[in-house]
């Protein structure tokens, strides 16, 4: 068997925070250390053009996605790492894939099916109001990214899942209609990533604006990490480590053997307010010089942009021949 391609996407709104190390970048990271694989990432920059309307944001979270993923250590002479929008073949592909796209289904996106109850919930008349094409059309762009390199492996969150299913769907009609050029993917979905919960105990999302940021100045993720809100168990009475957040982010950075240890210090009723002021410390130390490098790069842009174009090149000289197969199968041919 030949190597499995492994492809995911980041989309490019807002500053990355604890929850997406532990369910992906660090995931990522590992898996681009794999022998047996190849690994594409990229900042899906035209997929955050469908929330986000605000020019410097857009601009300003792929600076910071991107300086996060190098600061923590992604070597990009392995991984293949870029920018969708550096990659006009994806656009390209996306409009080839719309002609084989049943609307139908489209209509069943998760997503896209949110905004129109929401439209109802609110009494609205139009149940499309401020839905626009680049919404409903997302998961054909999504189809794109993942197609056009041919990744068996998708990892992505529970949420996703929906979005790989179609991008197979979609696979197998151009198939099926024109030539057997596109690989099937499967989303990689681990039982075993880290889902964390945020400051108010639901999933840590920039959704619910209650996120930790990975790279926060020291006093900020101390102040951050002291509003994780906890029971009003004593310091003295056993607690609970399932369900309680400030074990769940332990967790996702400390050692088997040092949540072996948190556990009992758990029954053995560790105050809330000494826990807390452990886990700034832990995490401040584990992250201290990730956040440097951070800091670093941030200034240092001409340099993330070269690491970012030289990762667009590799993954052109595979998207530029795979396109010319792709637009010769559906009669996009030269004339003479
Ligand atoms: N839609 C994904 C998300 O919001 C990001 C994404 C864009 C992606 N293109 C992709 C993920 C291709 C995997 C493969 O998380």
């Amino acid at each position: 068997m030949g190597k499995q391609i492994i492809l995911t996407g980041v989309t490019t709104t807002g500053t990355p925070h604890l929850g997406n190390y532990a369910g992906a970048i660090r995931p990522a990271i590992e898996a681009s250390k794999r022998t047996d694989a190849d690994t594409f990432y990229f900042l899906a920059d035209y997929h955050s053009l469908v929330k986000n309307h605000d020019p410097d944001a857009v601009h300003r979270s792929s600076l910071e996605v991107a300086a996060t993923w190098l600061a923590l250590g992604l070597d990009t002479e392995r991984a293949i790492f870029y920018r969708q929008s550096d990659i006009p073949e994806i656009p390209e592909l996306t409009w080839i894939l719309s002609a084989v796209t049943a609307k139908g289904l489209m209509n069943r996106a998760h997503a896209y099916k949110a905004a129109v109850a929401a439209n109802e919930a609110s009494g609205s008349r139009d149940p499309d109001g401020g839905i626009t094409m680049a919404l409903f059309g997302y998961p054909v762009l999504m189809a794109a990214d993942i197609l056009l390199f041919r990744a068996n492996r998708v990892p992505v969150g529970k949420d996703q899942k929906q979005h790989v299913e179609m991008a197979r769907d979609i696979a197998q009609r151009f198939n099926h209609n024109f030539a057997e050029l596109f690989v099937l993917p499967e989303a990689d979905i681990d039982a075993h990533t880290a889902v964390l919960s945020g400051l108010d105990g639901r999933k840590m999302s920039k959704s619910y604006n209650n996120t930790i940021p990975l790279f926060v100045p020291e006093d900020k993720l101390r102040k951050l990490i002291m509003k994780i809100k906890t029971n009003s168990l004593e310091p003295g009475e056993p607690k609970e480590t399932e369900g309680c957040t400030l074990f769940q982010i332990y967790q996702a950075f400390a050692t088997a053997p040092e949540v072996e240890t948190m556990r009992t210090r758990f029954r053995e009723g560790i105050g809330w307010g000494e826990l807390k002021q452990e886990l700034f410390e832990y995490l401040d130390a584990h992250l201290r010089d990730a956040r440097n490098e951070f800091e670093r790069l941030l200034v240092d842009t001409g340099h993330v942009d070269a690491v970012l174009q030289h990762g667009a090149e590799r993954a052109r000289a595979i998207a530029g021949p795979f396109i010319a197969r792709i637009r010769d199968a559906v009669g996009i041919r030269r004339l003479g």
